[in-house]
This record gives C-alpha cells, sequence and structure tokens, in this order.
C-alpha cells in the first residue's frame, strides 16, 4: 500500500503558489479538475527531526475555490452588457480563466508507511510543487487506516467523491456520546436508523425513544435482521417509591399550579398514602380517596375538629380537583397511545413495558433493539417515563454484578425533551437524567444519541459532553452559532455550507472520524415506515375516503341546511 500511496497513479492537478504555511495553502488549479471540498495532496520534504530530511505527502481540503481572468478586464465586460454583444463576437480569451484553491491541511502521511497515519504538519508545503488528485481508493484506504477502528461503521460517501466510502468508529460512537442536528427534514432520523442497522449487525443492545414512531419500520423489516430481536413497547406509567419526587412533579405541571398551603397538603398525602408500586394512576386514584375520606370526615360536624386543623377544606378540595384532573388527563394520553397502537394492531405487534427494575434483561440485551412508541403522551409524561426508565436501567449498569450489557439510549425532539435552561422548562426530569448520563455514561458504558432541530435550545451541558456531532442542514442563525460555537470539530467552511446541504447531506465532527468530513448518507428505503410513509400529503389526500361517520354528518349537515332553506321561504 505503501508503493500506492507514493502517488504514482495520482493525477496533476494544479501548482502550490508562492506563499504557503502549516495550515493552508494555495494552488492554480486546471480547469475543471477539482472541486470544492475534494482531498487533494502533494508532495513535500520536511525534516524528520533526526537530522534527516523525508519526502512526505501532504493531505489537504479544498475549502474554496475563487476565479478570475486578467484577459478580460472590466472595461470589456462594462462594453459587452451595454451594447448587448457576446463574448463570442468578440476577440477576448475566454479559455484562460484563473482557478486559485485554498486548501486546508489535514496532515502529512509518510510515503514508506504502509499504514499511513495522518500526522500534524511540521514545516510548510514548497511552493511551485504540484498538486495532484488521489484515486478514490486510496482516499478511502488512508480515512480508514487513519481512523485506526476495530469496529468502523459504514455511513455513506465523501460528499465530493461518491465513490469514496466512509466508515466512522462505532467504538467511540457508543460510549461518548453523539449529538445529530438539523432542520426538520434534513435527514437525521434517516441517518440514525442507518446507525441503528450498522449497530445492529455488531448485536449492540440499543433502546429508541420513538415520539413519533420512525422507528416503526424496523419491526416490519425484522426478517432483515434476523439475528437480531426487536422489541416494540408501550409505556406503563409505573413507578417505585423513590420515584416519587416526579410524581409530585407530574402533579404540580400537569395540575393546576398549586399555592404554598396547597401543596403542604399535597405533600402530606404522599406522605400518608401507602404507595402502590404498579402504576401511576392507581397511586393517584388512591390519594385522591383517601383526601376525599378527610374532606368528608372534615366536614362532617362531628370529627371535623380532629382531623388536620390546620388544612381548610377549600384547600383540600382543589387540591382534589387538581388531581383528578392530572388523573384524567393521563388516562387520556393512555387511551390516545393504545388508539394509534390499535390503529396499527394489524402491522405491530406491542407488548407492555416489562418492569425495568426487575427485569431489565427483557429490554437491554445483546442483539436487541428495543423501540419505545410514546406517541400520545404530552412532553411531560413522556419525559417522566423516559426518565425513570433510563435511570433504572443506569442502575443496573451501575452495580457491581451487572445484569444487563452496555448500550445505547437514542432521543428524539431533543429540545423539547432535554430544553435549554433559557427555555425556562426546567423541572422536566429528563434533564437531570440526560445530564447523568453525559457526565458518566462513560464509566458505566451507556452512551446516548440525542436528535434535534434546534440545538440552540438543547441544554447546554448534555449538549457540551457530546464528543461527536451529526450536522445537516441549517438555515436558522441562532442554530449556526450553536454549531460553530459549541463544535471545535468543524472548520468554518464547513459550518458556512450547512445552509445549503440538500436531504442527507451532512458534516460529521469529532471522535467518530479522524477529521470533519462532508458526507451524502447512504438512503435505506427498506427500512422506511409504509404505514406512516414518507410525507406524500397529495396521495394521502388522493387516497382519501371520508369515514361512514363524517359522511353520514356532511349527509346530515346538508339535509338540514336544505330543510332550513325551505323553512325560510316559507316564513318569507
Ligand atoms: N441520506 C438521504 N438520502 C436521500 N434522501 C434522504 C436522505 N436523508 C433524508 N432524505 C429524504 O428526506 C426525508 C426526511 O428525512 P428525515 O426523516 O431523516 O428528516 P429529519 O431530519 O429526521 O426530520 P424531522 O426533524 O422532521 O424528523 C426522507 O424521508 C427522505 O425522503
Ligand atoms: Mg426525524
Amino acid at each position: 500500500m505503501g508503493e500506492e500511496l507514493r502517488n504514482k497513479n495520482w493525477k496533476t492537478i494544479g501548482t502550490v503558489l508562492g506563499e504557503t504555511n502549516i495550515n493552508t495553502y494555495l494552488f492554480m488549479l486546471q480547469s475543471f479538475k477539482a472541486k470544492k471540498n475534494d482531498m487533494v495532496t502533494t508532495q513535500t520534504s520536511i525534516p524528520d527531526g533526526n537530522g534527516k530530511i523525508i519526502k512526505v505527502n501532504v493531505w489537504g481540503k479544498i475549502a474554496s475555490i475563487n476565479c478570475s481572468n486578467e484577459w478580460f478586464p472590466r472595461q470589456a465586460a462594462q462594453e459587452m452588457a451595454f451594447q448587448n454583444i457576446n463574448v463570442e463576437d468578440t476577440p477576448l480569451p475566454t479559455s484562460r480563466d484563473e482557478l486559485i484553491c485554498k486548501v486546508n491541511i489535514l496532515g502529512y502521511t509518510r510515503q514508506d508507511n504502509d499504514e499511513p497515519k495522518l500526522l500534524p504538519l511540521v514545516y510548510p508545503v514548497k511552493p511551485a510543487n504540484a498538486v495532484s488528485y488521489p484515486d478514490s481508493v486510496d482516499v478511502e484506504k488512508l480515512l480508514v487506516s487513519d481512523l485506526n477502528s476495530k469496529h468502523p461503521i459504514h455511513i455513506g460517501t465523501l460528499l465530493a467523491r461518491d465513490n469514496v466510502n466512509i466508515k466512522i468508529d462505532a467504538d467511540s460512537l457508543v460510549s461518548r456520546h453523539v449529538l445529530v442536528t438539523g432542520m426538520s427534514g434534513s435527514g437525521k432520523t434517516v441517518m440514525v436508523r442507518r446507525i441503528i442497522s450498522e449497530l445492529m449487525r455488531l448485536h449492540f443492545p440499543m433502546l429508541v425513544y420513538d415520539i413519533h414512531g420512525d422507528y416503526l419500520g424496523f419491526v416490519k423489516k425484522q426478517k432483515l435482521f434476523s439475528n437480531n430481536k426487536i422489541k416494540l413497547f408501550y409505556p406503563s406509567l409505573s413507578i417505585k417509591a423513590e420515584d416519587k419526587e416526579i410524581i409530585y412533579t407530574l402533579i404540580n405541571k400537569l395540575g393546576k399550579p398549586l399555592t404554598e398551603p396547597q401543596n403542604d397538603y399535597l405533600n402530606t398525602l404522599l406522605n400518608k398514602v401507602k404507595f402502590d408500586e404498579s402504576s401511576i394512576i392507581k397511586f393517584l386514584n388512591s390519594l385522591i380517596s383517601f383526601s376525599k375520606g378527610l374532606l368528608d370526615s372534615k366536614n362532617s360536624k362531628s370529627k371535623g375538629s380532629q382531623s388536620m386543623p390546620h388544612i381548610k377544606p377549600a384547600t383540600m378540595f382543589v387540591v382534589n380537583r387538581s388531581l383528578n384532573q392530572v388523573v384524567k388527563k393521563l388516562v387520556n394520553m393512555e387511551n390516545t397511545n393504545a388508539r394509534h397502537r390499535q390503529r396499527m394492531s394489524k402491522y405491530y405487534d406491542f407488548e407492555k413495558l416489562p418492569d425495568a427494575s426487575t427485569e431489565p434483561e427483557k429490554i437491554i440485551s445483546k442483539g436487541q433493539l428495543s423501540i419505545l412508541y410514546l406517541r400520545g403522551y404530552e412532553t411531560l409524561p413522556a419525559s417522566a417515563i423516559v426518565s425513570i426508565l433510563s435511570e433504572t436501567l443506569f442502575k443496573h449498569r451501575q452495580e457491581v454484578d451487572q445484569t444487563i450489557p452496555p448500550f445505547l439510549s437514542i432521543l428524539e425532539e431533543g429540545h423539547t425533551l432535554i430544553p435549554s435552561r433559557s427555555e425556562n422548562k426546567d423541572n422536566l426530569p429528563t434533564v437531570d437524567t440526560f445530564r447523568k448520563f453525559a457526565a458518566e455514561g462513560r464509566k458505566f458504558s451507556c452512551g446516548i444519541m440525542i436528535v434535534s432541530q434546534r440545538p440552540s435550545r438543547l441544554d447546554e451541558t448534555i449538549a457540551s459532553q457530546c464528543n461527536s456531532h451529526f450536522s445537516f442542514r441549517k438555515k436558522n442563525q441562532k442554530d449556526q452559532r450553536f454549531v460553530r460555537e459549541t463544535s471545535e470539530h468543524y472548520d468554518s467552511e464547513d459550518v458556512n455550507q450547512l445552509p445549503s446541504l440538500a436531504n442527507g447531506q451532512g458534516i460529521i465532527g469529532g471522535q467518530v472520524v479522524n477529521f470533519p468530513l462532508a458526507v451524502q448518507v447512504k438512503f435505506d428505503d427498506n427500512l422506511l415506515n409504509d404505514e406512516i410513509g414518507d410525507e406524500d400529503f397529495i396521495s394521502a389526500v388522493e387516497n382519501w375516503d371520508d369515514k361512514e361517520s363524517v359522511k353520514l354528518r356532511k349527509k346530515f349537515a346538508k339535509d338540514f341546511s336544505k330543510i332550513s332553506k325551505s323553512a325560510q321561504k316559507n316564513l318569507n
């Protein structure tokens, strides 16, 4: 391989200009021989530190290209514009454009190295040297050998060269936390699905918190993953005594805001009522009936004065009403989720989420992809469910006698479930939980992958702990600034191209790659969820057929309007 890297097959495409340094150089490009983001090389000699001079290949990426033509003065353009003349009708030369490329240097490889590694350049590139266009195989070889990964996984191709495959390091991916950002429809979920299918081949356990049903396609395509188990769960709102804090938050946030005395009373209830570990709703109902009992005894004159004399009946009444409201909302959400499941029962088997404290292996086990289907739940209960489950699994990883293997948690809608403090939506239990995962997850082999449309609205602590970033198209200035500020992985040219990326084109930076790479993510159309489908609204309307109940209502409205019109006529 060392031989091949000695650039004998590489085409010369230009010449280095007169001023260079160790980070960048400019070169004059032959017409149409390279484009932005292309990898190029130039041979140069550097001192090796032992008194010898060695020949090396310096690798770089074309960051920008400028074009000018000195033979075509401004005045000529002015004349042609005013007189409406085409350039072909003039003697002016059009083939003498000067193309100047700016190259950001990535590093150098020694020519005698069989497994080329990029080393930081410590001596400038030589002016007037030839610049070459390396073969695709050699670029790919360099990317793979430089990545030095035990488990490289395939993501897509180099944006500038679609015959160069890009692999990323699975070990860093699952251990060092990943942030996937980009505006709606930019290709985040498609890429996460790509990563999931690669990690499934490595039998790595994963848990996806699926808010919209984007990952159900995996269940249907189980036959593509015959060595894996794919499980689809629906949440059960059950909690343990130690999660009382979360119930308190749920009641406080889902119900009416409580005054201080009302909160005191709620606390008393929480302390007095025996904890029912089976379901939040059951527990809330026992709080309500206990409180009702107290209220009744207070209202009946005989005992009234003994039980909780300091609490007014009005206070008890308000708390009761609020608890009732919370139960109603939770039941509603459970029902909505159940309706969605019912609608899809033809295609999918949903299982109730097992108890993570007693049977964690049913959720996390080797070769298993677990999908928790959260459709229908509002942010707060969804956050409570995710938080309780994640914390319980985390505890199992912390135990000396670990019952579950390392695993990766994938969280969509990051900005809603782990919002930044400035969003004033704190108290979502997921924020604390994921901070813990971000800070300590690596120690206990619990990696996280956060997906978000609005990175600038994410919790900063969690975002800053993500060591790898996948950035897709972003038009919002704040989000671009976020990428610029939080990611030391990209250079400014990378960030500048974010607004113009197409679907599925992204920049990968951080520990999963050796240097930032602009990629075209591979599209696995076989993993699409046919029931939810692509965003093909027009066809959906074309195939739309009103439900019987709607047809009846419309007919009734039409008949009614006829009757009322004729009644109106009769009146006149
Ligand atoms: N790598 C890709 N190659 C080709 N097309 C793609 C690719 N990635 C995304 N697309 C197209 O863009 C659509 C939207 O992609 P995706 O669902 O991944 O967006 P998203 O970033 O997850 O959006 P949202 O934030 O709304 O969930 C896909 O259905 C597909 O048509
Ligand atoms: Mg998505």
